[in-house]
């Protein structure tokens, strides 16, 4: 096997020096523009070879553990697959109850265990929080795959990598978010992440009792972003460049009751999407449970299919690029 590539991207030897080895990925305000952009390079040339060659000994030897104490498919099998396309392996943790974990082991220790085994550990946790306490317990890179109502930082790379696949930009857009912000951690990652880029407007559109946290607009809003709040999609719909529609996050209310109010709340289908722009995305992290109805699957404008497929490239690149060979 050669030790240099041409392919300034993938070079077969490890880089102890290169920017991200042996980083952690917790929150979106680690990425500037430049990461991103050099994030999107690596997901390019990870998505030709995936098509060109398939699988590819990139990551040959290197062990994932795979550390999910919430539900995932897309999360949890594409960070799997990517591993495996790169030609790693994979220590699966998808049930918590069966682990050390229902014995009441806590997360570092937890942690402290795979780290034993493994070269990288990816960790979903309903707890916000979780993923820093979870880097700070481990000497090997800890990559957050959601924390709760935190962030969901891998989910913001690979939205923002859609919407440059499918706009072409990431400057001049109004992104309208729709349905769970409060709860919606893919969301308070997204806002966050687009932030840094010029001529941003973020209209935010749900139920009263789902607004956009403080928080999260007082950071944005500290960036310079325009951002303004409704609870109908009628008014901005015409203007929207992006609509990320999410799922009202049943599992996060306190009182079942709330839920059932605005569960519901927003359908997306073909006639209320009639007064939308021609050139403009449809996207959605998924799982949907009927914010977007399957009758606007076919339209060219919904991406929320492609955008899962993204989300192999984008997270084979940050593996690649915390282990060194990127
Ligand atoms: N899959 C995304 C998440 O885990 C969105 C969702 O579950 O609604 O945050
Ligand atoms: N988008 C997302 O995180 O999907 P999963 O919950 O299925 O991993």
């Amino acid at each position: 096997m050669p030790t240099t590539s041409t392919n300034p991207h993938l070079p077969f030897g490890e880089n102890k020096n290169a920017d991200w080895y042996g980083k952690d990925i917790i929150s979106v305000k680690q990425f500037s523009r430049d990461d991103l952009e050099y994030v999107f390079g690596v997901a390019h040339e990870m998505r030709g070879m995936v098509e060109r060659v398939g699988t590819f000994d990139l990551l040959k030897g290197k062990i994932l553990a795979n550390l999910f104490y919430e539900p995932s498919t897309r999360t949890s099998s594409s960070f799997t697959a990517a591993m495996e396309r790169l030609g790693g392996s994979v220590i699966p943790i998808n049930e918590v109850k069966y682990s050390s974990v229902s014995k009441g082991e806590s997360l570092p220790d937890t942690i402290r265990t795979l780290e034993c085994y493994a070269d990288v550990i990816v960790l979903r946790h309903p707890e916000t929080g979780s993923a820093a306490i979870a880097a700070k317990a481990s000497k090997k890179p800890v990559i957050n795959a959601g924390d709760g109502v935190g962030e969901h930082p891998t989910q913001a790379l690979l939205d923002t990598f859609t919407i440059m696949e499918e706009l072409g930009r990431l400057d001049n857009l109004t992104v309208t978010m729709l349905g769970d912000l409060k709860y919606g951690r893919t969301v308070h990652s997204l806002a966050r992440l687009l932030s840094q880029f010029s001529n941003i407007k973020l209209n935010y559109v749900s139920p009263d009792i789902l607004k956009m946290p403080k928080e999260v607009m007082d950071e944005v809003g500290a960036k310079g972003v325009p951002q303004a709040e409704y609870s109908s999609l009628e008014k901005v719909l015409p203007e929207t460049d992006i609509l990320y529609v999410t799922r009202v996050q049943k599992e996060r209310f306190e009182d079942p009751a709330d839920y059932e109010k605005v569960k519901g709340a927003y359908v997306i289908d073909p006639t209320i999407m009639k007064v939308a722009k021609k050139e403009m995305a449809v996207m959605h992290p998924l799982p949907r449970v009927g914010e977007i109805s399957t009758d606007f699957d076919e339209d060219p404008r919904a991406a929320y299919f492609r955008q899962m497929e993204y989300g192999l490239y984008v997270r084979m690149a940050l593996l690649a690029m915390v282990l060194g060979k990127a």
